[in-house]
C-alpha cells in the first residue's frame, strides 16, 4: 500500500481489557465508590472531540466525571501548542496542583494533547512537574487505557509520545459533552505547513476517515437528536484526498445533507487555497448545511501570504468570497488572522485592514503572532516589537467592531431561524444562534433549550442580536 494511502483500524480488544482492568483496580481502591475524573480541554475543537473519546474510555473504564478538581480522582489537562500564551497557562495550572497532590498522593495527575509532542516540553514536565504521573501525546490516543492502567499500578511515571503512523484508529468509546451540538471529526493532521503553524508537527501527516464511517456516524447522531453538527478537521477541503476510493469533501457533505431529519451541518476549517466552486455550490444548494464559511485569510498582504506559505493570494481569496456571496444568500463569513508575522510592516497590516473592510466578515478569530520553536517562521527575523503590534491588534478590532455591528443592526426586521442554546445566567434570557452563528438573546423558557424557533430581530447590540420568539 502505498504511504499516502491512509489505513483504518480498530482500537484493539486489549484496550478494552484494560479498561475493564481500571474500573476493577479502582473499585477496590475506592472500596465501590466511583472514581472522579477532572478533564480540562484547551484549544481547538479537534482537541475538545479528543476529550470527547477520552472521557468515552474512562467512563467505560468505570469513571464518573466531576467538575471540582479538588474531588477528582484522575485530573487530566489536555492541551495546545497552537500559541505560547496557551501553554504558559497549562503550566501555570498543573504548578497548582502540586500541593493538592501532596495532600492526596494517591490521585493521578496526567496531561495529553499538542504540547505533549513536543519533545522540548514533555522533558520541562518530566524535569519540573515530578507529581505529573501520566504524559501522552496525540499520536498515542488510541492506548490511552493501557498507559492509564500502567501509571496506575506500575508505581512509575509513563511518558508517551507515540509516532506518527498515519493510522486512523475507529470504534474508540465516545462521550460527547452536548446532546444537541455535536462535533463530528472528519479528517485528522494537517500537511499545509504553513511556517508559523505547530499543527503539522504535533498532529502529524493528513489523514481522513472512511466516506462510510463518517455517514453512519451522523445518520446515528441525528437519529440520537443531534440539531448541529460541526464536520473537523484542520483543512477539510481535503478531505479524501488519500483514501483508496477518492472522494471530495463537496460530495461528502452532499451525503451527509442527504440524510433526512431537521439539523444543521456545518464544517470547519477551511483553507482557501481548496475552497472549490462545487463546495460553495454545494452549500448554496444545501438542505441543512448552515450559510456560514469560516474561511480564516492570515493575512491582507500577499508579500506576507507567500512567508506564511499560504498558496493563495488576496484576489484568489476575494475571488472564492464573492463567488460565496452571489450564491448563498445571507452568507456569514468568520476568519482568523495573525496580526505582526515576522517582517510584517504596517503597510502589510493595511493591507489585512483593507480586506476586512472590504468583505465585511461577521466576526474574526484574531491572534498575535506567537513563534512556535521547530517552525520555519520562528528562525525568520522580527523586528516590530510586542507593544507596536498590540497598537494595530487593537486596530484592527476597532475596525471590525464597526463592520460587525453594522451587519447585526441590517438583520433587525428580519425572521431567524435560531437553535435555543442555553439559558443565561440571573435572567430569564436564552442563548441561541442563527444559521450563520450570530448569537440571539431573546425571553423565553427553559424548555425551549435544543429546539429551533423562528425568532424576529428586534435589536442589534454590536455582535450580539436581540429578539423575539414568533
Ligand atoms: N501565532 C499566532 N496565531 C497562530 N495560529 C496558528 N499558529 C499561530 C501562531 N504561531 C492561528 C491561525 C490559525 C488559528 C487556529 O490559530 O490564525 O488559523
Ligand atoms: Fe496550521 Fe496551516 Fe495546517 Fe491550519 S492549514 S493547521 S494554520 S499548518
Amino acid at each position: 500500500m502505498s504511504d499516502k494511502i491512509n489505513s483504518t483500524d480498530n482500537i484493539s480488544n486489549k484496550q478494552f481489557e484494560y479498561m475493564n482492568l481500571i474500573s476493577e483496580i479502582m473499585e477496590i481502591r475506592k472500596r465501590g465508590d466511583k472514581p472522579l475524573a477532572f478533564i480540562h480541554t484547551y484549544g481547538c475543537q479537534q482537541n475538545v472531540a479528543d476529550s470527547e473519546k477520552i472521557k468515552g474510555m474512562l467512563k467505560k473504564s468505570g469513571y464518573d466525571f466531576t467538575e471540582d478538581v479538588n474531588e477528582a480522582d484522575f485530573i487530566l489537562f489536555n492541551t495546545c501548542a497552537v500559541r505560547e500564551h496557551a501553554e504558559d497557562r497549562v503550566f501555570g495550572n498543573v504548578g497548582a496542583l502540586k500541593s493538592l497532590k501532596r495532600k492526596h498522593p494517591e490521585i493521578m495527575i496526567a496531561l495529553c494533547g499538542c504540547m505533549m509532542e513536543q519533545e522540548h516540553i514533555a522533558n520541562k514536565i518530566y524535569k519540573s512537574f515530578p507529581f505529573v504521573g501520566l504524559v501522552f501525546g496525540t499520536h498515542a490516543l488510541h492506548s490511552f487505557p493501557e498507559l492509564l492502567y500502567n501509571s496506575l499500578v506500575k508505581g512509575k511515571r509513563v511518558f508517551e509520545r507515540g509516532y506518527d503512523d498515519k493510522k486512523i484508529y475507529e470504534g474508540i468509546p465516545i462521550k460527547r459533552d452536548g446532546s444537541f451540538k455535536g462535533w463530528l471529526p472528519i479528517m485528522y493532521g494537517c500537511d499545509n505547513f504553513c511556517t508559523y503553524c505547530i499543527v503539522p508537527y504535533v498532529r502529524g501527516r493528513e489523514r481522513s476517515r472512511e466516506k462510510d464511517i463518517i455517514i453512519s456516524e451522523a445518520k446515528e447522531m441525528i437519529l440520537s437528536g443531534y440539531k448541529d453538527i460541526t464536520l473537523l478537521g484542520q483543512n477539510v477541503n481535503s478531505y479524501g484526498k488519500n483514501l483508496e476510493n477518492k472522494v471530495s469533501f463537496a460530495e461528502l457533505l452532499k451525503e451527509i445533507d442527504s440524510i433526512d431529519g431537521d439539523y444543521w451541518l456545518r464544517f470547519m476549517t477551511s483553507h482557501p487555497k481548496d475552497c472549490s466552486k462545487e463546495l460553495i455550490d454545494t452549500i448554496a444548494k444545501g438542505k441543512h448545511i448552515s450559510t456560514h464559511l469560516h474561511l480564516p485569510f492570515q493575512s491582507g498582504s500577499d508579500r506576507i501570504l507567500k512567508q506564511m506559505n499560504r498558496h493563495y493570494d488576496r484576489k484568489k481569496y476575494l475571488e472564492i468570497v464573492n463567488y460565496a456571496k452571489e450564491k448563498i444568500p445571507g452568507l456569514s463569513l468568520t476568519s482568523d488572522i495573525i496580526v505582526g508575522f515576522p517582517g510584517e510592516t504596517y503597510e502589510d497590516f493595511k493591507e489585512t485592514i483593507s480586506l476586512i473592510k472590504e468583505v465585511e466578515f461577521t466576526s474574526l478569530f484574531t491572534f498575535i503572532y506567537s513563534p512556535r520553536v521547530g517552525t520555519p517562521a520562528a528562525k525568520m527575523d522580527d523586528p516590530v516589537h510586542y507593544e507596536e503590534k498590540s497598537k494595530w491588534f487593537r486596530e484592527l478590532l476597532a475596525v471590525q467592531e464597526e463592520i460587525a455591528a453594522k451587519r447585526c443592526a441590517s438583520m433587525v426586521g428580519t425572521t431567524q431561524k435560531v437553535l435555543i442554546e442555553s439559558k443565561k445566567e440571573k435572567t430569564n434570557e436564552l442563548n441561541g444562534r442563527t444559521s450563520g452563528n450570530i448569537i440571539v438573546e431573546l425571553d423565553g423558557n427553559e424548555d425551549l433549550i435544543g429546539t429551533f424557533q423562528n425568532v424576529e430581530i428586534t435589536k442589534a447590540r454590536n455582535w450580539i442580536l436581540k429578539g423575539k420568539l414568533s
